[in-house]
């Protein structure tokens, strides 16, 4: 059973590895083939070291006896800054070959609990609405509570949120909590 903890500096080159591999499956035919050609572990590398240093971002990861780290979740407070929900889920990915195993849940049940240990004890997520993982936060517990077009890449894109308003009584709907 994969292990769940707070990210250190030196998992950064394996996340950044997990976070363009599973972009790659999961937003091909969505996100233009450019971008996702374009990503760049290196890049991505130096993304979550800084991620892991700030004080103010949560980054968790799945660490798997045989393949290592096998997903990511970060979350923090919420970008928007007006809206109800204090925190934000900010991403989370489960490496392909270990999707459907319960890690998804577990994660996000962790990052949840991160979250209120920082006094952030609301969340919303922003998904995009062609994304079937969306349905993995209706499965979670979370309502969808908005709806949004971003333009991105030059395309423009439709992305739904799901809210959790109290993480507590969602950490009881969630079947694993750490
Ligand atoms: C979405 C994602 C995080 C879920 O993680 P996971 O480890 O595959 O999911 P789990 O095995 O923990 O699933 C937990 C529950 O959610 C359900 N679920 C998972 N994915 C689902 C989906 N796409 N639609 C509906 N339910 C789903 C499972 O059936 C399971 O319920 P059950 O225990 O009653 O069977 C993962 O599949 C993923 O990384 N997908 C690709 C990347 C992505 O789109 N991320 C979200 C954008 S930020």
């Amino acid at each position: 059973m994969a292990l769940i903890r707070l990210a250190r500096e030196a998992d950064a080159a394996r996340i950044a590895d997990i976070y363009v591999e599973t972009w790659r499956s999961t937003y091909v035919g969505t996100v233009p083939d450019r971008v996702l050609i374009n990503m760049s572990t290196e890049r991505q590398q130096g993304y979550w070291t800084r991620a892991v240093r700030l004080d103010g971002e949560i980054v968790c990861v799945a660490e798997d006896d045989a393949d290592g780290i096998v997903a990511v979740g970060s979350a923090g407070p919420n970008r928007a800054r007006s809206g109800t929900y204090a925190g934000e889920v900010y991403t989370l990915y489960v490496h392909p070959d270990h999707q459907n195993r319960g890690i998804g849940e577990r994660l996000l049940m962790h990052v949840f609990v991160e979250l209120q240990a920082r006094h952030l004890t609301s969340a919303i997520i922003w998904v995009l609405a062609s994304n079937p993982s969306r349905f993995f936060y209706e499965a979670m517990g979370g309502k969808r509570v908005g709806e949004r077009e971003e333009k991105m890449w030059g395309t423009k894109l439709r992305e739904i949120a799901y809210g959790w308003p109290d993480l507590a009584a969602g950490l009881r709907i969630g079947r694993g909590t750490n």
